[in-house]
């Protein structure tokens, strides 16, 4: 049952999410690089919920695998966890990058945030427009409204750089064609990538690592939750609009609960109180080693971060193959 006293133990609860997303990563793994992504989803999609079901918490999933009409597990609103616990609410993507775990590509993810309830955009599956950086720069630096030339300019300025030395990182599809342009004029390189938006903004938290330091475009808006529980974590910023392409999206949008259809949101519009987060490595990337596997073992890692304190883990589990 969900007991309104028993309070959202951020501390105690992470590690137990950490198991959720290791679980649908090691899942995942004898999918990667067999071209069949429907089956890598629901391998991933049956071990995250089958360790969710585990947790001492009263959980709702507010952004999931879809409406539940159209996902059968860890679809919108499907209640999880043993009910013995605190009410929470939670946003999972149990594999972020399908196509990059069937063609065995770069930065494949699970990834789950959870908070208080009432925590986190209930965002509906439809587009959105985003704009993120990491940490060290005001919150209004950068604004949607702003063109990507100027992005670029302000951004280098504010780095007290050139744009030549910007990396900016964009999902390959013909819509950000004139974006892409735009960004190639001010000097400014960019790495495009051809899915996962949700490790393309975390790679701007960590910029040194990863060479990246802003990420923009259009992609979808629960990955744009997602992302903004990362940055809450790992600091950073990032900016969002929902965009619609037809009345059935603004609908399912009212639906949810959303009465201003041309709102832009900030991070913390979208994540409103302090969360936890996780993210396993499916395939390897900047971020992440992805899971490996030797005759007896299989390793994974896992970054384990919560809001409140900022703290990031980089966690490696090993374990006997079954
Ligand atoms: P899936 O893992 O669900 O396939 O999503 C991958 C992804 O690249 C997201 O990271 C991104 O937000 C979205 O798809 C972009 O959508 P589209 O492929 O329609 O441009």
């Amino acid at each position: 049952m969900n007991n309104p006293k028993i309070e959202f133990d951020d501390r105690m609860l992470s590690l137990g999410l950490a198991r959720v997303s290791e679980a649908a990563a090691i899942a995942s793994v004898s999918l990667i690089g067999r071209g069949d992504e429907k089956a890598a989803d629901e391998a991933a999609v049956n071990a995250m919920r089958e360790q969710l079901n585990l947790l001492d918490i009263s959980g709702t999933v507010v952004i999931g695998e879809g409406e539940r009409d159209e996902a059968p597990m860890l679809y919108i609103g499907e209640e999880v966890g043993t009910g013995n616990g605190p009410g929470v609410d939670i946003a999972l993507d149990p594999l972020e990058g399908t196509t990059l775990t069937a063609k065995d590509m770069p930065n494949a993810l699970t990834v789950i945030a959870m908070g208080p309830k009432g925590s986190m955009l209930h965002a509906p599956d439809v587009y959105m427009d985003k704009l993120a950086v990491g940490p060290g720069f005001e919150p209004d630096l950068l604004s949607l409204d702003m063109s990507p030339y100027e992005r670029v300019q302000v951004l280098a300025e504010a780095k007290n750089c050139d744009p030549n030395d910007i990396t900016v990182c964009i999902l390959e599809r013909p819509r950000h064609q004139e974006m892409i342009e735009q960004v190639r004029s001010t000097g400014a390189a960019i790495r495009l990538i051809s899915d996962g938006d949700v490790a393309g903004v975390m790679h701007c938290a960590e910029s040194e690592i990863t060479g990246i330091d802003m990420y923009m475009g259009v992609g979808g808006a629960p990955e744009g939750v997602l992302a903004a529980a990362a940055l809450k974590c790992m600091g950073g910023q990032i900016h969002g609009k929902l965009i619609f392409r037809n009345d059935d999206e603004k609908f399912r949008a009212e639906k949810a609960g959303i009465n201003n259809l041309s709102q832009i949101y900030s991070r913390d519009d979208m994540v409103t109180q302090d969360v936890i987060f996780a993210a396993t490595g499916v395939t390897s990337g900047s971020l992440l080693e992805g899971i490996k596997r030797e005759i007896t073992h299989i390793t994974a890692e896992t970054i384990l971060m919560r809001s409140k304190t900022g703290s990031v883990r980089r966690m490696i589990y090993r374990v006997p193959k079954k």
